[in-house]
């Protein structure tokens, strides 16, 4: 009986909180359940989450936005009529609570910080993770400066924004253009290019033009009220940080401003990598004050569906984070 009612206890010990997308559509098809809590294997960590993230890809992965030509792929890979994981969420921050004893790069208590990947899951209280990268996450220590709710926008803008910035080989001094400067991984670009010493033009809308002088532009575009740029500009790296899906005449101008030899990189082309090495590089920026993440807004967990209307309208300044516990 004693022994029972014991068993009783922990079974109810190991519930936990997650928000689960029962099949995809609008924001309404999240709910907050209470699940059972994951239990590490030997080679996993079992990750506290203090703060996940309401991304471009979390609304993409949702399902009901997404661009007919992305449709099949994505379906067989995260599920064809509903999420194959029904907790879905890519961004954690958090405390390592245990580790299995194979784990060598962790120890019970630090300070996490990454993306979970195709094994998403981050809209919980409890995540467990390999250490090791893969399409299922990567991992990394926290920069100690920030608080959770920060490091999830250091950890998705700045693996977008670094992984394609890297791709113009930027050199101090020379010019570079970032459409979408407003967002999560444009707030960061603008940053880290002016970090490698370039001259730095964002491209943002009216309302966001001072924020974006503020992260360090040298100049600003509003798109939504100029259509052209002028003749004598050009820019050796543009990044278009926004996603092909958004444009404007000034993006169509921005385009035929490369210099010879310049290069033109959207942040679509290809697939976001899952590098634990450059969130360790982007820690150390951040924790050397040259990037500094930017949460907009940041909503509790049962407000999550209120946080995923926000972010669809795709106007957020810097990202959008969801306090865990
Ligand atoms: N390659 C990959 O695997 C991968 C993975 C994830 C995401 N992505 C791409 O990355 C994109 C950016 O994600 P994110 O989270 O950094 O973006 P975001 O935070 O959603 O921000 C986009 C920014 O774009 C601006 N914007 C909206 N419409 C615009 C337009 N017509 N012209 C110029 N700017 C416009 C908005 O600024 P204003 O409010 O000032 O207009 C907004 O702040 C996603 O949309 C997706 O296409 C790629």
């Amino acid at each position: 009986m004693f022994i029972r009612l014991q068993f009783l206890i922990l079974n109810e010990m190991e519930k936990m909180k997650a928000v689960v997308c029962i099949k995809y559509g609008p924001p309404e098809v999240l709910q907050l359940k209470e699940v059972n809590k994951p239990t590490p294997k030997d080679n996993e960590v079992l990750i506290k989450i203090h703060a996940t993230a309401v991304t471009a890809s979390d609304i993409f992965i949702r399902g009901s936005q997404i661009p007919l030509r992305f449709l099949i792929p994505m379906r067989l890979l995260i599920g064809l009529t509903k999420p194959r994981k029904s907790i879905i969420g890519l961004v954690l921050s958090g405390e390592i609570e245990s580790a299995g004893k194979r784990i060598k790069r962790f120890n019970a208590g630090d300070q996490v910080y990454g993306l979970t990947g195709f094994g998403l899951g981050a809209y919980a209280q409890y995540k467990c993770m390999k250490e090791t990268d893969s399409n299922y996450g990567c991992l990394a220590k926290k920069p100690q400066n920030i608080s959770h709710e920060e490091a999830t926008v250091a950890a998705y803008g700045g693996l977008l924004a670094f992984q394609y910035m890297e791709r113009g080989n930027i050199r101090p001094g020379q010019k570079v253009l970032v459409y979408g400067a407003s967002g999560t991984s444009g707030t960061i670009a603008i940053q880290y290019a002016k970090y490698l010493g370039a001259e730095v033009t964002g491209v943002c809308s009216n309302s966001n033009l001072e924020l974006v002088k503020s992260l360090g532009a040298d100049h600003v575009f509003d798109y939504t009220n100029e259509n052209t740029l002028d003749p004598e500009i050009q820019f050796d790296f543009i990044l278009d940080a926004a996603g092909k899906a958004k444009t404007s005449e000034l993006k169509v101008a921005c385009k035929k401003a490369l210099s010879p030899g310049g290069k033109y990189v959207s942040i679509d082309d290809g697939a976001l990598l899952l590098d634990s090495k450059r969130l360790e590089f982007i820690k150390e920026l951040v924790e050397a004050g040259h990037i500094i993440p930017l949460v907009d807004k940041c909503f509790g967990l049962p407000d999550i569906a209120e946080a995923h209307r926000y972010v669809g309208k795709g106007h957020k300044k810097g990202g959008v984070a969801i306090k865990v516990q």
